[in-house]
């Protein structure tokens, strides 16, 4: 795993930039993994201020967002793909057709992570993941306890998780029980992974996932395997290694 050293979220975000521009660059047609939460934030603002001085564009990019809500509809504030289309794909040229995320409300969600691997093995597999760590070590929403072999699949979220995320909600008792994620295995076959890190409170999870022992209790340790990862990481979430 390599790490970079940033001093703060804006050298992350400006890191992060950089290696999916170069992706774009080299290749056109790049085939992204994209994350949610806070920690992208940053990262998908600096996009958009390259795509609007026109530096990059998105029209040959395909993406895969990692995870929905089971239950959340598109047009609910809460759901990925109302964060995605706020934060990113409503300011860019992504035609809407390469843009997917799971359907948190598909009538089946079994065949709905069924579907979404396929999409992803049609596309030729991820060629860049973007990745952020949940503080119980959750990469997508690959909990504790997962798997490495898992593919695209409906979890029980972890109620830290929900209280890590309830931020986002009016009440812990709004935020959804279960999500489609996409599995460890697949995430372990994207070509190279971004994994960013900011803030002490990441600390020690950043610790574990570098020092520690490779095992199912804390899913992102299962990177120590992929040899192209990338660990962009300010001080304070470095603080502790
Ligand atoms: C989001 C996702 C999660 C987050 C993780 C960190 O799509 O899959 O694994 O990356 O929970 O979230 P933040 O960045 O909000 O700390």
């Amino acid at each position: 795993m390599d790490i970079i050293r940033v001093k703060d979220y804006d050298e992350l975000s400006e890191k992060a930039c950089k290696i999916l521009t170069n992706e774009i660059k080299k290749s056109g047609s790049s085939v992204f993994g994209l994350a949610t939460g806070s920690t992208p934030e940053g990262l998908y603002q600096q996009l958009i201020e390259k795509y609007k001085k026109g530096n990059i564009s998105f029209a040959d990019v395909t993406s895969f967002n990692l995870d929905e809500y089971v239950g959340l509809a598109a047009d609910d504030p809460n759901s990925y793909r109302y964060y995605m289309d706020e934060k990113l794909f409503s300011h860019i040229d992504l035609p809407d057709e390469q843009a997917f995320l799971p359907n948190g409300i598909a009538d089946d969600p079994d065949k709905e992570c069924h579907d979404y691997e396929a999409l992803i093995k049609d596309a030729g597999y991820i060629d860049l993941q973007v990745l952020g760590l949940g503080l119980n070590g959750h990469i997508g929403f690959n909990e504790p306890g997962t798997p490495v072999d898992r593919r695209t699949h409906v979890v029980d979220l972890d109620e830290s998780t929900r209280e890590a995320n309830a931020r986002f909600f009016n009440s812990l008792d709004d935020v959804p029980k279960k999500a489609l994620t996409i599995g460890i295995g697949s995430i372990m076959e994207s070509k190279k992974i971004v994994l960013l890190v900011s803030g002490e409170k990441k600390a020690d999870a950043v610790k574990r996932l570098v020092n520690g022992e490779v095992s199912e209790d804390f899913p992102a340790s299962i990177l120590q395997k992929h040899n192209n990862v990338i660990l962009i990481a300010d001080e304070e979430a470095l603080s502790k290694l």
